[in-house]
């Protein structure tokens, strides 16, 4: 049964026209936000406070201009956060789940209704995103993960076990929350996630630790607000800005850790993963390690595959959202056959994108997100400008003199495991490797052999027979599979998220199951 079903349905995508009246509501938020640089707190309990530590998030595209100053949180108020959260969590988790669903589900209707001008303003001009990618991200979204996880979670806590005899037994289930507290460690890339991450281990009866990244924390901020005018009390949710490594080290030192909910790096979930393996002997729970790593997302090209697609697909997936979606195309496998005109379309469709201020309407993108991702992806183009196994068919400029801005770019490499292939780049960069039609086997294979991620993947062909057996081959080389459809654009209750093996523990967020690993099931025989 569909979840529509249920009457259950995805929040609907705004189009912001001309004239229309979130159109209107939207440019009077940009206008407030840019107008100020806005003082973001540390949250704990019911406490605002500030540290020496203090950052600024500055706007991706126009980086003179700071958007939000915060205080890093140091290793005392780290400390007095976990603290307030495990006092938080004994009162929290006896609230009723309708109780909690209540409160969930007027967090989602402030941030469809009042906030969403507010939300997508920070989300545009904080995390340089136009206003289709804000509206996808910070509203529905958002929405839809809050809407989504109280209908998943109230569809679970219908089943209850067998009683056979109800006269004289009774058995029940119920969900708590962790004997501790969660720690939420967000990206900056999408809104969404941040949201997520830290408030479905809440609505299971959890409290949390919210380090947010410090170059969305306006945006993150702002929900944290909503959550609070909502009703989530205070202790809860804490908000703590923070240096990666002295929040990872104290969390990690805590006795009273129960669970990790992260998205980011490799190697940065290694490192967490590796500390809560040393100080395994001194926890009062085994913490519940939740992660999303990444990804080297592909599109295969069989010689029967419809070109079109292949072109609009791949433009589509490389670079909407600067290719700073986990999902993002980042290698491609074309055949010999189909190469000439697939370049062309290619190298067409990429002249056409406007790259620019996220404000202007006809932007299809903007800046990557900061000086270091700025750094990382044009030492690829650099690299591809210095490889003589790689060519740069379109694009190579970058600049940072206003603004982080990098040309969307497309790299042919006549290596199959050049660097290009095989690491993630996180942004706008495209890498091509044409295959000899004949060698179509061989690339299959290495489709999951060269890499050790398993985030995104599309296929491309018409051939049923090999489209049937090439979805089993491919099974574990990603965890969202699309077949003749781009590697992104998944949507919440629709396409649950997430990647295996080095791309994360595969939890699938907007999915069923997401809200229950962040439960604590209780069962209850009762004998009368
Ligand atoms: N929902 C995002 C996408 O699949 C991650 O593109």
């Amino acid at each position: 049964m569909k979840i529509q079903d249920f009457g259950v349905k995805n929040e609907p995508v705004l189009e912001y026209l001309k004239g229309s009246k979130e159109r209107k509501e939207l440019e009077a938020a940009l206008q407030e936000v840019a107008s100020k640089t806005e003082e973001v707190p540390i949250v704990i309990g019911d406490k605002e406070l500030t540290s020496n530590d203090v950052r600024y998030q500055v706007m991706p595209h126009n980086h003179k201009k700071k958007i939000a100053k915060f205080y890093y949180a140091n290793k005392d108020q780290v400390n007095q956060a976990i603290q307030t959260a495990c006092e938080a969590q004994k009162k929290w988790d006896r609230v009723p789940i309708p109780e909690r669903l209540r409160i969930w589900e007027k967090a989602a209707s402030l941030m469809a209704g009042p906030w969403r001008a507010r939300l997508n303003a920070a989300t545009m001009l904080g995390q340089a995103k136009t206003t289709i990618q804000a509206e996808i991200d910070s509203a529905a979204e958002l929405i839809d993960f809050f809407r989504l996880n109280c209908y998943f979670l109230k569809e679970a806590t219908k089943y209850q076990p067998i009683s056979e005899n109800p006269k004289v037994t009774k058995n029940s289930m119920r969900y708590r929350g962790f004997d501790g507290f969660v720690a939420a460690i967000a990206p900056f890339n999408f809104t969404a996630i941040g949201g997520n991450l830290a408030y479905t281990p809440a609505l299971m009866g959890n409290a949390v630790l919210w380090k947010p990244s410090d170059t969305a924390v306006l945006s993150n901020w702002y929900i944290f607000e909503i959550c609070r005018e909502a009703g989530v009390p205070p202790g809860v949710v804490n908000f703590i800005p923070a240096d990666g490594p002295v929040f990872g080290d104290n969390i990690t030192a805590s006795p009273h850790l129960a669970g990790i909910n992260f998205t980011g790096s490799v190697p940065t979930f290694q490192r967490l993963w590796k500390q809560v393996g040393q100080n395994i002997d001194r926890y009062v729970n085994f913490p519940r390690l939740i992660g999303e790593c990444g990804g080297k997302n592909y599109h295969f090209v069989h010689p029967t595959a419809d070109v079109t697609s292949v072109v609009t697909g791949s433009i589509r997936s490389a670079f909407e959202f600067c290719g700073q979606k986990c999902s993002a195309l980042s290698r491609m496998y074309v055949p010999e056959s189909l190469w000439p005109k697939v370049k062309e379309g290619l190298i067409e469709e990429a002249d056409k994108l406007k790259i620019g201020d996220p404000t202007e309407y006809d932007s299809f993108t903007s800046a990557v997100i900061d000086d270091k991702a700025f750094k990382r992806i044009s030492g690829y183009i650099d690299h591809a400008k210095n490889s003589s196994n790689l060519s740069i068919i379109r694009g190579g400029k970058y600049d940072d003199s206003v603004g982080y801005f990098i040309q969307p770019t497309i790299v042919q490499s006549t290596d199959p495991c050049d660097k290009i292939m095989v690491e993630e780049i996180f942004g706008p960069v495209l890498a091509v490797y044409v295959y000899k039609d004949k060698d179509v086997e061989d690339v299959l294979k290495l489709i999951g052999e060269s890499t050790a991620f398993a985030l995104t993947g599309a296929i491309f062909a018409q051939d049923e027979a090999f489209l049937k057996r090439a979805v089993e081959d491919l099974k574990m080389t990603a965890g969202n599979f699309y077949v003749n459809d781009k590697s992104t654009g998944s949507v919440v209750g629709q396409q649950p998220f997430g990647g295996a093996r080095m791309s994360g523990t595969n939890d699938k967020a907007g999915g069923p199951h997401y809200c229950l690993r962040w439960g604590n099931p209780q069962a209850i025989k009762e004998t009368f």
